[in-house]
């Protein structure tokens, strides 16, 4: 992999963050949107407009996107240079987000969020699979109408808590739907972290090979829950994926996938990447130096190896 770069969505502040029980003040969230900005990280999701009865740590995201538009004006046109994304799971969720003051499509865009199997999205999205992509496609145009760029979320790619294994079929049919509808790019989420170099190889296998979908629109999703993250990232970028989600001291957990864990650390996954001859472009140790910040702050253990490593701890 020698000369090959990848880049990386940072999700702590959202898919971290969503599934902690104590209520984490805005400008904690705030400040560690801000450290993350410094770090060489061009891909940030900030929070999500999403029902604050069913994700009560995600109620503030107005408040963020404020913030970061303020800032971007400060800084002129180009703000800081770095794609910050929302997850929108409806139009009420758009246009939440579009009455934010000042939000621009540059430097924002949209993520929409559906499952490979049913009974995951009718515990995440209340409705089935169909309708949850029926209901996405005028997001899609609206956002697209007003110059924002979407990502694409397909859950549960390996295996379901309600549903057992899923087909890689059953991703594929999902992933091109989304892809159809306008995402760029489709992240596969192993939400619940099951999936080992075996079942995410078959997956990727049938995906790219079989399916002929380009490897460049799609993104690994890896939580960490069985310790296969990095292995499987290997798995990855081998079939030619170059996007990885990753959190900040693999903070995380998933409000509707019991006992999964976060994803794979950011920490993690810069130190392998890095070591294996690909460019990432991220400071690992000022990522670091913000996991264990952001673990001392949430009064949990660091969740990446390598931070606990740098940090001697
Ligand atoms: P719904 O079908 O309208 O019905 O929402 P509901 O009963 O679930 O919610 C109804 C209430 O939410 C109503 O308020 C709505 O107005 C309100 P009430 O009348 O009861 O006062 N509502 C909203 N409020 C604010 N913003 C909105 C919004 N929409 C409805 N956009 C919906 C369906 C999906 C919106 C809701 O169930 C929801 O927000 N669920 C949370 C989904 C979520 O955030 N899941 C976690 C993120 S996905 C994930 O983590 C996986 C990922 O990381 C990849 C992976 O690892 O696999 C991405
Ligand atoms: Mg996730």
């Amino acid at each position: 992999f020698t000369g090959a770069s990848v880049r990386i969505v940072e999700v702590g502040a959202r898919d971290g963050l969503q599934n902690e029980k104590t209520v984490i003040p805005l400008a904690t969230k705030l400040e560690l949107l801000n450290k993350l900005s410094k770090t060489g990280l061009t891909h940030i999701e900030a929070g999500s407009f999403v029902s604050p009865k069913w994700v009560p740590q995600m109620a503030n995201t107005g408040s963020i996107l404020e913030v970061l538009e303020q800032e971007r004006r400060a800084q002129g046109q180009d703000g800081d240079g770095i794609t910050y994304s929302y997850l929108v799971p409806n139009i009420k969720g758009l246009e939440t987000m579009l009455g934010v003051k000042g939000t621009a499509a540059k430097g924002n865009e949209i993520a929409i969020f559906a499952s490979a199997s049913e009974e995951f999205s009718i515990k995440n999205l209340n409705c089935g699979i169909e309708e949850s992509l029926r209901r996405f496609r005028p997001v899609v145009e609206s956002a697209l109408e007003h110059g924002l760029q979407i990502r694409g979320y397909v859950s549960m790619v390996i295996s379901c808590p309600y549903s057992g294994p899923t087909s890689p079929q059953a991703v594929g049919d999902v992933v091109e739907r989304l892809l159809e509808m306008g995402c760029y790019e489709v992240s596969l989420g192993d939400t619940n972290g099951v999936g080992t170099p075996g079942t995410v190889g078959k997956l990727l296998r049938h995906l790219v090979q079989e399916r002929g979908i380009k490897p460049e629109r799609l993104a690994a999703h890896f939580h960490d829950t069985y310790g296969q993250a990095i292995v499987n990232s290997l798995v990855a970028l081998e079939h030619g994926i170059r996007t990885f989600d990753s959190s900040v001291g693999g903070l995380g957990g998933c409000p509707y996938s019991k006992g999964a864990t976060g994803n794979v650390a950011t920490e993690d996954l810069v130190y392998f990447l890095e070591g294996t001859g690909v460019k990432t472009g991220v400071d690992l140790e000022a990522v670091a130096r913000i996991g264990e910040w952001i673990s001392k702050v949430l009064g949990r253990g660091n969740g990446s190896r390598v931070g606990r490593a740098l940090a001697g701890s």
